[in-house]
């Protein structure tokens, strides 16, 4: 396992790295259709690299921060408010977030589909889902996949398409995805 509840300075320096301005700018489009200050979960925050980013395209977002690795969470920013939950079982009611990012996180969910559950229960009727992860379908997301079962970790990637269809399940729809070995996905929750 990666031991993430150690790894909090080297998050809150780094991690930011790990996202291409193609990620941010995606991002930045996608939180364009949400509401003038509207509630947006980091979910599987860390030290709230993605949450971050989301602040610097939209400053009105008020942010609240997911994750069990409070190590992590001890380096997000003062104003954030945060929980050490799992993304399988999260503390909140039903409809409270009109955005969910998930920054490089999904794979290391022990249940992901689990968790997308949670996701579509949380969200309100319109709310945006934002995910960045690798696909495993190509070189070097499978290289990431192998070296991360290697450590431990569950590795659970998807393909872009597969998680794409399980959001559909789930009642998302106007799935929006750039492709790449890092890609990202914005969809719309019963849009
Ligand atoms: C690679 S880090 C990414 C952190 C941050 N989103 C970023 O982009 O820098 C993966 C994070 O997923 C968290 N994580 C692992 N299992 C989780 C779970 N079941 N629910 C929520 N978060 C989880 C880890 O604690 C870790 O902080």
């Amino acid at each position: 396992m990666i031991p993430f509840n150690h790894l909090g300075w080297v998050f809150s320096r780094f991690g930011a790295a790990v996202y291409p301005a193609a990620a941010v700018s995606h991002l930045c489009t996608s939180l364009r259709s949400l509401p003038p200050g509207a509630d947006l979960l980091d979910l599987g925050a860390g030290t709230g690299t993605l949450g971050n980013y989301a602040l610097g395209c939209r400053d009105d977002l008020r942010p609240v921060a997911a994750d069990p690795a409070e190590g992590m969470l001890r380096y997000l920013p003062e104003s954030v408010e945060r929980f050490a939950a799992r993304a399988e079982a999260l503390p909140f009611e039903a409809d409270r977030f009109d955005a969910v990012v998930v920054g490089e996180a999904l794979h290391h969910f022990d249940v992901p589909e689990a968790a997308l559950d949670e996701i579509a229960r949380v969200l309100r009727p319109g709310g945006l889902l934002f995910i960045y992860d690798f696909d495993p379908s190509t070189l070097l997301g499978a290289a990431l996949k192998r070296a991360e079962r290697l450590l431990g970790e569950p590795g659970h990637f998807y393909p872009p398409d597969t998680l794409s269809a399980l959001l559909l399940r789930r009642g998302f729809s106007d799935t929006d995805i750039r492709h790449g070995w890092r890609y990202t996905l914005a969809a719309t929750l019963g849009a």
